[in-house]
């Protein structure tokens, strides 16, 4: 099929990638021309395993084209819409950039087109995707079919989670959206059960609430963790005993600094401005939000209630930069918030990420006592402590002849990856959350 894929960000260039992988004629287009020219040569503005070698490949293949013109994009069968849709100030999706899109949709169409909202958008775009193309197209004899098809991947293994879907939505009332997705998704998506459709609202509802209930259950734990710190209990152990139960599950379980990215927080904000703005009281999700947004404040105190009343005259070290481990995205990166919260009370932050560390440099260029370590244990012996807030694996095994250098000899463990047991039977301090 011949697709185009509006948006050459996150999500629309590993669409475009894995559908032209799939033996599609793919044109990814995007209004940035920096951009572009960038992706002709190969050149990705970010760091997605798989992804440059996949790109790479099919531009070779002639598979993958860039471009920035409507012109061209709205020549294809298909358009997927993968705009950015950032938070205003009040919690809510900014849709300049998507309506913007819409426009020149409008203006470039001269055929038929099926147009997929891949972006995140408030509930009731698809529908008013629709009745926008059907007014505005009346006399000029072309029919858009709008359909909504959320997205899941997951940064850091976006490829994967594309090529081997856990779920395919298809928010629509179009039989031909249906028939035509139907045959795009079978190569990744045999199992007739992974495909569901539903009304758009639905889809899109869909969508904001799975992030949402990954939210909820990250601040769930969190809260957990607390409880578990004034009691004495371990939470690694309530979660092995809460996880068994297969209607709790195991995964998103993990106490920690909480949830960051370009993704939960945007979605939690926007529901619950949704909430706000349609008078449906809030209570969960207000609630995940809330405990989020406490739970780094709650680490830094611990931190310099430690180091104590000379804070200002030590230097410490921070590993893991990136909201997640397998991606150098700092977008609502606990770490990043961290940084900026000890930053005034601490003589030197020394970091270090294995990928994240270019974009670092020119997010935190307004801190001026931070370092920026060439290698993971660089300058550890003049480091008071060690706070870990990424779980990269390289962090996993850290060396003990190294960490013992630590002046104070402890790791504050803000993702819980570590064993306390383990490091305090070799001498070193460990403080992590949830755990006494
Ligand atoms: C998330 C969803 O998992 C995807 O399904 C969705 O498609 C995507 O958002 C999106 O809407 O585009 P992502 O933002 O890449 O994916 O990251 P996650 O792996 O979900 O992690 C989000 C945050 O939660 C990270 O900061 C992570 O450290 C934190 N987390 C995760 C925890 O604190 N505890 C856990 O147990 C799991």
């Amino acid at each position: 099929m011949n697709i185009t894929i509006i948006g050459a960000g996150y999500v629309g260039l590993v669409t475009g990638a894995c559908l032209a992988n799939m033996g599609h004629s793919v044109a990814c287009l995007d209004i940035n021309k920096r951009v572009i020219s960038s992706l002709k040569k190969s050149k990705i503005p970010f760091y997605e395993p798989g992804l440059s070698d996949l790109v790479s490949k099919n531009i070779v293949n002639n598979n993958l084209t860039f471009t920035s013109s409507y012109g061209t994009g709205c020549k294809s069968d298909l358009i997927f819409l993968c705009i950015d849709t950032p938070s205003n100030e009040d919690g809510s999706a900014n849709m300049n950039n998507f309506h913007k899109a819409l426009n020149l949709i409008l203006k470039n169409a001269k055929k038929d087109l099926l147009l997929i909202t891949k972006s995140t958008a408030p509930i009731g775009t698809t529908s008013f995707v629709q009745s926008f193309f059907s007014r505005n197209l009346k006399n000029k004899k072309i029919k858009i079919d709008a359909c909504s098809n959320p997205e899941f991947l997951r940064e850091g293994s976006a490829i994967n989670d594309f090529q081997n879907p856990e779920r395919i939505i298809l928010g629509t009332y179009s039989k031909k959206a249906i028939k035509i997705l139907r045959q795009l998704y079978l190569p990744i998506c045999q199992d007739k059960k992974k495909l569901i459709i539903m009304s758009p609202e639905s889809a899109e509802l869909t969508k904001y609430s799975s992030n949402a209930f990954l939210a909820t259950k990250i601040s769930f734990m969190n809260e957990i963790a607390k409880i578990s710190e004034v009691v004495d209990a371990n939470i690694h152990d309530v979660r092995a005993g809460m996880s068994l139960d297969p209607r709790i599950g195991k995964e998103f379980l993990s106490s920690g600094l909480g949830f960051g990215g370009s993704c939960f927080p945007k979605d939690l904000a926007a529901l619950i401005r949704f909430q706000e703005e349609n008078n449906i009281p809030t209570g969960v999700l207000e609630g995940a939000k809330r405990v989020n947004d406490k739970q780094v404040n709650n680490f830094a105190k611990k931190i310099l209630k430690f180091l104590g009343k000379n804070s200002s005259s030590l230097s410490i070290t921070i590993w893991g930069l990136s909201f997640k481990p397998n991606t150098d995205d700092l977008r609502e990166s606990l770490s990043i918030k961290l940084i900026r919260t000890l930053a005034p009370h601490i003589k030197l932050i020394q970091v270090y990420d294995p990928a994240a560390m270019k974009k670092a440099k020119k997010e935190l260029e307004d801190i001026s006592n931070i370092s920026y370590l060439n290698s993971q244990y660089q300058g550890i012996e003049k480091s008071s402590i060690l706070v870990i807030c990424t779980e990269w694996d390289h962090f996993l095994s850290p060396k003990i002849e190294k960490i013992i250098q630590l002046k104070s000899k402890i790791i504050f463990d803000g993702r819980n990856m570590l064993d306390k047991a383990e490091l305090n039977s070799v001498g070193i301090k460990y403080q992590g959350i949830g755990l006494k």
